[in-house]
């Protein structure tokens, strides 16, 4: 299995991606985890990324580039699945992260989107500052980081889309939830994966369906209740 997390800030990639890794027994490649990790050790990358990841501000493409390269080579040795966190984050690296994966004969079988709303984003941010004290986790870091992702990140989307790979999931609920609908989806897109021709994929659409399994009747009680 071979999954890419596309999704805001806060909205679960991290979370979800390391349960989509274990379950498929594949490597979690999460850039943040990489260049944070690279911080805390004052490695001399650690040393020049330090700055963009304070202030929320996108590594060079070079720097994020040349660690995922590296990590889809150990991946190929190993199961040669993946699932990439946190990467592409601008049409560019979706232009050469695809050539890459060409190469190694290991592109992506899922785009996957996770919708959270921008409140609940931003409520996820703050409680992990408490918990946590990322550096990057204060309102105007976040800010800038939900802003970037708006104009930068989010317009990949729709070439996931025409690909017919990206599969979208309501992922403001409780993670458990959210943990289900994805291994469900991924379980059936395993199945077929290999037999359909790139050609005939189409994306799935299921943020519908938590309200069609009364999402929205617990959040909005009937009138007069
Ligand atoms: P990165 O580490 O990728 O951060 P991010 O995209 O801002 O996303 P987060 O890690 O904050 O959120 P997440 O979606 O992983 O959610 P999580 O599961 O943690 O990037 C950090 C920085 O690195 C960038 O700003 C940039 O500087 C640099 N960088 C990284 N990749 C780069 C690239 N490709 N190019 C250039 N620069 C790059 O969940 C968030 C919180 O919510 C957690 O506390 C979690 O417990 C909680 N939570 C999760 N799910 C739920 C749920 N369903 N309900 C309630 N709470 C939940
Ligand atoms: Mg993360």
């Amino acid at each position: 299995m071979r999954v890419l997390m596309l999704a805001a800030p806060g909205a679960g990639k991290g979370t979800q991606g390391g349960l989509i890794a274990q379950h498929f027994g594949v490597p979690h490649i999460a850039t943040g985890d990489l260049l944070r990790d690279h911080v805390l050790r004052e490695t001399e990358l650690g040393r020049q990324v330090r700055r963009f990841l304070d202030s929320g501000e996108l590594v060079p493409d070079g720097i994020v580039l040349d660690m995922v390269r590296e990590a889809l080579q150990a991946a190929k040795q190993d199961s040669g699945g993946y699932v990439l966190d946190g990467l592409p984050r601008t049409m560019e690296q979706a232009r050469v992260v695809y050539q890459m994966a060409v190469e190694l004969d290991m592109t992506a079988d899922v785009a996957l989107y996770l919708q959270v709303g921008h409140d609940e984003l931003i409520r996820r941010l703050l409680t992990r500052a408490k918990q946590q004290g990322r550096s990057d986790d204060t309102e105007d870091v976040i800010r800038r980081r939900l802003t970037l992702y708006r104009e930068v990140t989010a317009p990949i989307l729709g070439w996931y889309e025409s690909r017919g790979i990206l599969v979208s999931v309501a992922a403001e609920r409780p993670v458990e939830e959210v943990t289900l609908e994805v291994m469900t989806a991924l379980e059936v897109l395993q199945a077929v994966v290999g037999h359909v021709p790139d050609s005939d994929r189409r994306s799935i659409d299921l943020t519908g369906l938590d309200v069609a399994f009364g999402a929205a009747s617990q959040q909005e009680p009937p009138r007069g209740t």
